[in-house]
């Protein structure tokens, strides 16, 4: 092997290395500006139940036996043509419904805490009742009038 040879091989190993070192060092600051920022998710988050919505006149329906929605307490996504809507049950017979598009940048809001609902994009959270809870969203999710009977969840639009 020549000096040259030598020479490069050196050289490689110590851009090699340099570029291992810058890797490493972003990694790190990125890890820690997703740590603390206030556009991440802060604890785990799952992804919600989605449900098949009825859109008719002025109504979307959805049925509500044998889904997230049985229990109180449960929340899930409504899919319909009229819109997608973020949905809990508070109560034996009551309900919230609210519109699942993010304020901040029109995500559609996906996850949960188990409490609270959290946009996937940026880290929104929003309470049941669709007020901000932390940003970067800052205006609250539209709120839909929800009535119960007969098994059947009327979101009202
Ligand atoms: S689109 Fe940015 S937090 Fe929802």
């Amino acid at each position: 092997m020549s000096d040259t040879s030598t020479y490069v091989s050196r050289r490689r190993f110590c851009a090699g290395a340099c570029q291992v070192a810058s890797g490493a060092t972003l990694a790190t600051f990125f890890a820690g500006c997703g740590g603390s920022s206030p556009t991440s998710p802060s604890g785990p988050v799952s992804t919600l139940a989605t449900l098949s919505g009825r859109f008719s006149g002025s109504t979307v329906q959805v049925s509500v036996a044998g889904s997230a929605l049985a229990d109180v307490g449960g929340a899930a996504l409504v899919e319909s043509v009229a819109g997608v809507f973020l949905v809990s049950r508070t109560g034996t017979n009551a309900f919230t419904a609210i519109d699942a598009i993010c304020t901040h940048e029109s995500c559609t809001v996906t996850g949960t805490d188990g409490t609270d609902y959290v946009c996937p994009c940026h880290g929104s959270r929003y309470s049941r009742s669709g007020r901000v809870l932390a940003g970067p969203a800052t205006a609250s999710l539209r709120q839909f009038t929800a009535t119960f009977a007969g098994d059947v969840l009327s979101i009202g639009i």
